[in-house]
């Protein structure tokens, strides 16, 4: 597919200078003030319009309305999956699609329908008792210190190794896999993210090639096993399989259980709250993930086309920023507030249209028990005064370290 580049196409011809506004979604300006990503979001969302073009990274369109947002993901005729580097990178070859990530419709359904049978809230939820002890056991080895980096040592460790169990893959090499995907999500030089894509397929390249040899009772072999449309498939589509579930499955909650532990240790009432009423948290966890979501995404123009006004070219880049989408005012009411009275939450923090994530019943189970464990097992916490909280955007918005402190 045709890219455009910044030399060629700097603005669009013919876009209203209302529209055109600098939003690095990577490392931009609004994310170092006080209340970090969750607070910039709220700015980009009260300064742009629904759609709008971006002339950091080469220039890409950003689409943050909810409306906006709905529609995009499910024009898929026009904002494809088939492409998903900002900036465009027509000079390298075309990496092998991520699947079924990178397909569109009408080939994406039978190739996600295998990751949904295993995905499913039954599947899943037969992993619940193994997610509550190793949740137990990482928060009560850091309670009678009175202080800990909650990322490094709960939010990081507890989705990633439930899901290197899943994928059949090794826990001795937890800390490679964690540094590959946190680089491909959000590394702020394409030249480091491309690197690790690049390490992270050799690394499950060499596995899936064992496991064609080996076959072991993991989502690995089963992806090996699979017949799509009559066909074997092959090496390279597991690969292309097992390159989404990693890079997907081993940074997303951990940094999403992190931008809501940082919330809550600024609003104590709340956390109080909910130990008085436990049987809230499954709601107050989507209220929570709604607020921070964090997982904008990547799509490519797919056609010339006049969109909402905008005029769309074929092979300009664009962005579904669904953080900035699930506080829209004219979906949710005071949208910047964490309201767990909230009757209805329909967020879209997981997607929208035809690629919604797969991953999100494992997702909720495994941020609704860790809230659980970790309010019934720490007393009141808050932030460390004088610890900054790092935070980055990116593919995935980032928690560097949230460093906490509580009564012993
Ligand atoms: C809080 C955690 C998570 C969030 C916020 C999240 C968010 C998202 C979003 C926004 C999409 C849509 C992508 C697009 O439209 O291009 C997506 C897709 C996907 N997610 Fe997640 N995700 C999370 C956790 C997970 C986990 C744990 C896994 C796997 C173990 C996973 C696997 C997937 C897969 C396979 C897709 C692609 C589905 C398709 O293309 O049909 N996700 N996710």
């Amino acid at each position: 597919m045709a890219m455009a580049t910044l030399a060629e196409h700097p603005v669009p011809k013919g876009i209203d200078p209302s529209l055109v506004i600098d939003f690095d979604y990577y490392s931009d300006r609004r994310y170092g003030q006080p209340g970090g990503i969750p607070q910039a979001m709220a700015d980009l969302r009260d300064e742009a319009p629904d759609a709008f073009w971006s002339t950091a990274l080469g220039g890409y369109w950003v689409v943050q309305g909810h409306e906006a947002i709905v529609d995009a993901a499910a024009r898929t005729d026009l904002f494809s999956s088939g492409y998903m580097r900002i900036p465009a990178r027509p000079d390298l070859p075309e990496p092998p699609k991520n699947i079924p990530l990178q397909l569109d419709p009408p080939n994406h359904a039978a190739f996600r329908a295998p990751l949904n049978k295993v995905f499913t809230p039954t599947q899943m939820y037969r992993r619940v008792d193994q997610i509550r002890a190793l949740a137990v056991e990482l928060i009560d080895a850091i309670a009678p210190l009175g202080e800990a980096d909650f990322f490094d040592t709960v939010a990081e460790k507890l989705p990633v190794l439930i899901f290197i169990d899943i994928m059949g893959l090794d826990r001795a090499h937890f800390r490679q896999y964690r540094d590959m995907a946190k680089a491909a999500a959000s590394e702020p030089d394409q030249e480091i993210r491309l690197k690790a894509v690049h390490d992270g397929s050799e690394l499950l390249a060499g596995v899936i090639a064992d496991r064609r040899a080996n076959p072991r009772d993991d989502l690995i072999s089963y992806l090996l096993d699979l017949e799509i449309e009559g066909a074997p498939v092959s090496d390279d589509m597991v690969l292309g399989y097992c390159k989404l579930l990693f890079f997907a499955g081993l940074d997303t909650v951990a940094n999403a259980m992190s931008f809501i532990m940082y919330y809550l240790a600024r609003d104590q009432a709340l956390q109080e709250r909910l130990r008085r009423e436990p049987d809230k948290i499954p709601h107050a966890m989507e209220e929570l993930i709604r607020r921070h979501a964090v997982a904008p995404v990547v799509r490519i123009i797919a056609k010339d086309e006049v969109w909402r006004g905008l005029p769309l070219s074929k092979g300009d880049m664009a962005l579904l920023n669904y953080p900035a989408a699930n506080i829209d005012p004219r979906v949710f009411d005071h949208p910047d507030e964490v309201d767990i009275d909230r009757e209805r939450i329909n967020h879209i923090a997981f997607g929208s249209g035809p690629h919604r994530c797969l991953g999100r019943h494992l997702a909720r189970i495994e941020m609704v028990v860790l809230l659980e464990e970790a309010l019934s097992r720490l007393p009141t916490f808050r932030l460390a005064e004088g610890k900054p909280v790092p935070m980055r955007g990116g593919g995935v918005l980032t928690v560097e370290s949230l460093p906490l402190v509580w009564d012993r």
